[in-house]
């Protein structure tokens, strides 16, 4: 069955192992430190953290004096950043694992590496499961990677699965492994404390952290001054983001703040890397309805630089899924969200996560799902079956009992629904205007050159005079479900 976030997560690091800039990481890995002759390889599953976390990887490995390769035969060390959030991410990296016994074959000495959610989750379980994997480290102890290898070299398994209340690795500088130079990932915080039921990321990510203010907009603005022009926010709940320079005030929960409690939030930070420069473009992701305040919606309005998108998960259109979800809003909340938007921004563009299937989900229910997408009509969305996850309060409490079938016919009846509204959304661009900030070529032509508008709609154009980097208008002539087409405007 298709499953559009694997085929998008698919495309996406063909993506990266194709435009990954080898190169690029080998000088910035050498700048004034000696080389120990060793080479990594890196390949990243699952969410955008995972890229971005790789990118911290790469850093820690380079700033030891390892040197990254893009071929995985002439590494020393092939390390890949796993994700556990449904049951066929985790088989495609076991299958993937498998690839890599050839390096073994072929290099004795070479040494694999499970990083990211599934070591997390699987811990020494992994050495047992998988013979061929000799280093085991969860997101939060990246720093201890160099310790890890030598425990490796000198025969033994290395594995460090600690979770971290404080570590935002905020003093890395990442090394951008997939750069366009154009666009970049900052994360400004870890973990998730909210605890949805189908969810594993709360195990596997730690509690939610977030990373001081100061750290995040010297990366924006150093970012900038490097020739990016586009920078996104990364957190798994960014509307949850809070700093305090006291430690007390930082450790309480959103509820147990005082009014005179100093704290800088998610709509201080958006604003304050907005003021970074006019001419950097600033995203976020994700954000949850039952956080997301109009606060920051109109810091979005007051800012021509912030992005027209928001990406505001559902997961399901009925309250009672919601409440089994623990998603901790309901239907008529997230429609009030959905309202704020279109009230306060009315350009944006809209898009989500659905879960179909989920535990003691009726036909009815999931109606509504179809129901609350047409009275939406999302840009895009993500559309998954529920997929079970060891651990997980929905595991525990309810009975996985939507059958295969069913879960599948329903999913596939959300995905012909949404192939509808991104369609009608896309044709309603025809003919108008866009500001693109032109990220790369086009993968079919190289006299194409593509880049997003503000709502996050990739749009390819022949080249004409535009260059990488730099905003142009583009008028809209044609357009598919995924992507538009158009020309440049002088
Ligand atoms: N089964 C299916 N989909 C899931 N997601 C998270 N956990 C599960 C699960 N157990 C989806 C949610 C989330 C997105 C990142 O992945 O829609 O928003
Ligand atoms: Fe998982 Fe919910 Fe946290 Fe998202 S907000 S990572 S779905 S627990």
């Amino acid at each position: 069955m298709l499953d559009l976030k694997e085929t998008f997560q698919a495309h996406d690091h063909s993506l990266l192992s194709e435009d990954r800039q080898g190169e690029v990481i080998v000088k910035e890995g050498l700048r004034g430190i000696q080389p120990n002759g060793k080479r990594f390889y890196i390949e990243s599953y699952g969410c955008q953290m995972n890229f971005s976390d790789s990118e911290i990887v790469a850093s820690v490995l380079c700033e030891n004096g390892y040197v990254s390769t893009r071929d995985y035969n002439e590494a020393d060390l092939v390390f890949v950043n796993t994700c556990s959030i449904r049951e066929n991410a985790e088989q495609r990296v076991r299958n993937r694992l498998k690839n890599f016994s050839v390096v073994k074959r072929r290099k004795p000495d070479a040494l694999i590496g499970v990083l990211g959610c599934m070591a997390e989750r699987l811990k020494e379980k992994f050495l047992e499961e998988e013979q061929l994997v000799d280093i085991v480290v969860g997101p939060d102890a990246y720093r201890h990677l160099p310790d890890l290898i030598s425990e490796a070299e000198s025969g033994q398994k290395a594995v460090n699965v600690l979770l971290s209340r404080e570590e935002t690795y905020a003093d890395i500088s990442p090394v951008r492994l997939s750069s366009n130079g154009v666009t970049a990932f900052i994360s400004i915080m870890r973990g998730c404390d909210n605890m949805c039921s189908f969810c594993v990321v709360p195990f596997t990510r730690g509690r939610e952290r977030s990373r001081n203010p100061k750290s995040i907009i010297a990366e924006a603005q150093d970012l900038f001054d490097k020739g990016y022009r586009e920078v996104t926010l990364l957190g798994q709940n960014v509307d949850s983001y809070r700093w305090s320079e006291d430690p007390k005030v930082r450790g309480k929960k959103l509820i147990e703040l005082k009014d005179t409690d100093d704290v800088f939030n998610f709509a201080n930070l958006l604003e304050a890397v907005a003021q970074v420069s006019p001419l950097l473009r600033v995203r976020f992701s994700t954000s949850h309805p039952k956080d997301m305040l109009d606060d920051v919606l109109y810091v979005m309005a007051k800012y021509d630089n912030i992005c027209e998108y928001i990406h505001l998960p559902v997961q399901s259109g009925n309250s009672e899924v919601l409440n089994r979800m623990n998603r901790t809003y309901d239907r008529a909340w997230y429609m009030n969200r959905i309202d704020a938007i279109r009230k306060i921004l009315p350009n944006t563009a809209i898009s989500t996560d659905i879960i179909t299937g989920f535990c003691g989900e009726t036909e009815e229910q999931h109606k509504e799902t179809l129901s609350i997408m047409q009275e939406i009509k999302y840009e895009m969305a993500y559309m998954f079956f529920y997929s079970e996850r060891p651990g997980t309060l929905a595991a525990k409490r309810y009975e996985d009992d939507v059958l295969e079938v069913d879960k599948k016919r329903r999913l596939a009846e959300i995905i012909d629904l949404q192939r509808e509204h991104s369609i009608a959304r896309n044709k309603a661009d025809l003919g108008k205007t866009f500001e693109v900030l032109v990220e790369k070529y086009s993968k079919r032509s190289k006299d194409d050159l593509c880049g997003r508008n503000s709502q996050n709609k990739m749009i390819v154009f022949p080249k004409g005079d535009a260059t990488i980097g730099e905003y142009i208008q583009v008028k809209v002539t044609d357009y598919s479900q995924a992507i538009l087409k158009g020309e440049i405007i002088a």
